[in-house]
């Protein structure tokens, strides 16, 4: 692949070598010295049109473990204040010969749109409820190191998902990987044409997490409700947040993840939260700096084999 601009275009075989590469790199990173050298000489800039902490940070960080020259674009001091616009601005620092594009932008497609504007590799950090591909290779090496597989699991995707390109980047990937997804959440809360995605949905969690290996639980995303039904939080959490009672409805060893950023007491008991014995939630964080060290890593050896002429 040229660009890792979401899930859909990833074959299975594809996705076990990038988390294959990533496991490498989880050891590296546990070591006192973490360097390597594999992205010398390349200029990484990361675009961050939306608000992150662990994404900007673990890209930020990989890059920089892996050597190349990391420049992190302060999108609210651009000229995109000024009126430019995003493809003009892709086209500026496209000017400048940056190897890897990191972007996240509030406006679904809007990733895509630029990677056709630039010719350097561009890798997707969310994209308004479209794709969060990094987020679902993340997710899924986390399960596959508690699990021992990432196959035949069951596993409940619970909230916001209409809102949610975490959701959406989730699904490909464990379908593709051949596991059972569930979507448990408010009627209001689940996308239109929900029955193509091959999935089965709830609107009970109870009935929902019944014996699942995995429960994910997302972040009510309010700003991109602009106008829509807003549950009210406290009704929220006592119908849909995670709490000790409910979670007893899912396998015993059933892993608890969330992607963050989390709503405590709104989507999930922060007692789950922070049970080591459950919750997998630092290790998710953990496993982001890995996974976008591996996708860098395979898009550089892509940029590397590439002909000069066709950079030009
Ligand atoms: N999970 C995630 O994308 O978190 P940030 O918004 O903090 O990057």
């Amino acid at each position: 692949q040229r660009h890792l601009l979401g899930i859909e275009p990833l074959r299975p075989d594809e996705i076990t070598t990038l988390l294959d590469l990533a496991d490498k790199y989880v050891t590296l990173n546990r070591q006192r010295e973490k360097r390597s050298g594999v992205l010398s000489g390349l200029t990484q800039i990361n675009m961050f049109f939306e608000n992150s902490t662990r994404t900007q940070a673990s890209f930020e960080l990989a890059g920089k473990r892996l050597g190349a020259d990391v420049m992190n674009m302060a999108m609210q001091a651009s000229s995109i204040k000024k009126g430019e616009t995003l493809v003009d601005t892709a086209l500026s620092l496209n000017a400048m010969h940056p190897d890897l594009l990191v972007v996240r932008h509030p406006h679904s497609g809007a990733v895509d749109l630029l990677a056709q504007k630039v010719n350097c590799a561009v890798l997707n950090a969310g994209d308004g409820k479209h794709e969060h591909p990094t987020q679902a290779l993340l997710d899924a090496l986390t399960i596959r190191r508690a699990k021992g597989r990432l196959h035949r699991l069951n596993i409940a995707i619970c909230g916001d998902i209409s809102h949610s390109r975490v959701a959406r980047s989730n699904i490909l990937l464990l379908h593709k990987m051949e596991n059972r997804v569930r979507l448990v959440g408010p009627p209001t809360l689940m996308p239109s044409g929900i029955e193509h995605f091959g999935v089965e949905v709830y609107d009970d969690m109870r009935e929902g997490l019944k014996d699942v290996d995995v429960v994910m639980m997302l972040r009510l995303q309010k700003e991109r409700m602009d106008g829509g039904f807003i549950p009210s939080e406290r009704e929220y959490y006592h119908r849909y947040g995670l709490d000790a009672e409910k979670l007893s409805y899912a396998a015993d060893d059933a892993i608890v993840m969330h992607p963050g950023p989390m709503n405590r007491g709104v989507e999930i008991d922060g007692t789950i939260a922070d049970d080591i014995n459950r919750s997998v939630i630092q290790e998710q964080v953990e496993m982001g700096v890995a996974v976008r060290m591996a996708a860098m890593d395979l898009l550089a050896r892509n940029l590397r084999a590439r002909p000069k002429e066709v950079m030009a």
